[in-house]
């Protein structure tokens, strides 16, 4: 008697172990079914292959942010100077990498075999979107400027795997627009915005006279956050995928098309999502998701028009695709 029962016991216990892995497997299966559907199949090298086809010289050896190391042994001088090279500030870019010398990615990012990135502009088109869960979804999600996050995440979502922003752009918010682990990717303009981003790194003395708007004062990220972007990925927006005059750059890339630029050189998969401007300057759509402003208020010293031929070229190659096309 007790054998048969120490017997159904055992058999118990079977059945519910292999009910329990039954269970974890159409757990695990369902997610894999979710995954699919939001996001396509990543192919590693899709994007460069296609990408060397459309971009002259196209090469994925350059660092991706500054580093101390190309300083002190310079071995490819660069043509231009900031923001398209290095060439005349080399001294400032050592000063500032002597105390702030941060270059890699987290390391969940470097081991990833297949890079799936979303570009998310900040254009008014997010508006209702309800993107939210999907961009969340990707390996990395790049954002510009100061976009803000906190109240729109149903929209823009909230995973932030790199900010591209500028002196002038920085004011977003640390605490609720950032993760604890996002890259807060610095694109140099000019040599004094390396000395913009020390004095508020150190909480040195500062004086906003030489920036065209008071860049923001309170910064509670240390420096293990920051990065400096490498001003190739803005030499080759510029020179190559705008096809400006190499000798003389008329007009600056927007941030939106540089972080696109950025991509093609660094993810297997790029997808954009908010990216487009209203189709007249007189037009009454505002230019951002978060605020009112129109194309009024826009830089004249972008070339909008060209940028979005360019972006609608790599469309139709399939290298980049529109989210916000519904
Ligand atoms: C590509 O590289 C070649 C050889 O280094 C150089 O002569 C040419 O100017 C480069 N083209 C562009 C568009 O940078
Ligand atoms: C120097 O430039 C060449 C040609 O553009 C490139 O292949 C090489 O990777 C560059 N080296 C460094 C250290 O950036
Ligand atoms: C750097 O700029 C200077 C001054 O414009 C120029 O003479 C020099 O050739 C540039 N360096 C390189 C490596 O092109
Ligand atoms: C977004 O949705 C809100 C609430 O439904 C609506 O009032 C607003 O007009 C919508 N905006 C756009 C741009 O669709
Ligand atoms: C590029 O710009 C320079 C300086 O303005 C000019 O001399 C040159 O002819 C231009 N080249 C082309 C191909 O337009
Ligand atoms: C916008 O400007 C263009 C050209 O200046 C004009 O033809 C058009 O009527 C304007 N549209 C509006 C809505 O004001
Ligand atoms: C993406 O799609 C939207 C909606 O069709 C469009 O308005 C926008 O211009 C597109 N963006 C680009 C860069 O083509």
């Amino acid at each position: 008697m007790k054998n048969v029962n120490g017997l159904r016991r055992i058999l118990f216990f079977f059945v519910m172990f292999f009910f329990g892995i039954f269970c974890f497997w159409l757990k695990e299966l369902d997610v894999l079914r979710t995954d699919v559907r939001l996001l396509p199949i990543c192919y590693p090298g899709y994007v460069a292959s296609k990408a060397a086809a459309l971009i002259s010289n196209y090469s994925r050896d350059h660092p991706i942010f500054l580093q101390m190391s190309d300083f002190f042994w310079v071995k490819n001088q660069s043509y231009y100077n900031l923001p398209y090279g290095t060439n005349g500030s080399e001294d400032v870019i050592m000063k500032f990498l002597a105390f702030a010398n941060q270059n890699h990615f987290p390391p969940e990012i470097e081991r990833l075999p297949c890079k799936r990135c979303v570009v998310v502009g900040n254009g008014f088109r997010l508006k209702n979107s309800s993107l939210g869960d999907v961009i969340d979804k990707y390996d990395i999600v790049i954002r510009l400027n100061n976009a803000p996050i906190n109240k729109y995440q149903r929209d823009i979502g909230s995973k932030t795997t790199m900010r591209f922003f500028y002196p002038e752009s920085s004011n977003f918010n640390p605490h609720f627009d950032t993760n604890p682990n996002s890259l807060l990717v610095l694109v140099p303009f000019k040599s004094q915005d390396l000395r913009w981003m020390k004095i508020i790194i150190n909480d040195e003395k500062r004086g906003g006279k030489d920036f065209r708007f008071m860049p923001r004062v309170v910064w509670t990220l240390g420096s293990q956050n920051i990065r400096v972007l490498n001003p190739y990925f803005m030499e080759v927006a510029a020179t190559r995928m705008l096809n400006h005059n190499q000798t003389e750059i008329k007009s600056k890339p927007t941030t939106g098309f540089l972080a696109i630029t950025f991509a093609l050189h660094f993810c297997d998969l790029v997808h954009v999502a908010g990216f487009g401007y209203p189709t007249s300057v007189n037009d009454t759509e505002p230019l951002h998701y978060y605020s009112s402003e129109t194309l009024k208020s826009m830089d004249p010293a972008h070339d909008t028009l060209q940028e979005g031929e360019i972006l609608k070229m790599f469309m139709q190659h399939q290298v980049i695709q529109n989210l916000t096309r519904v």
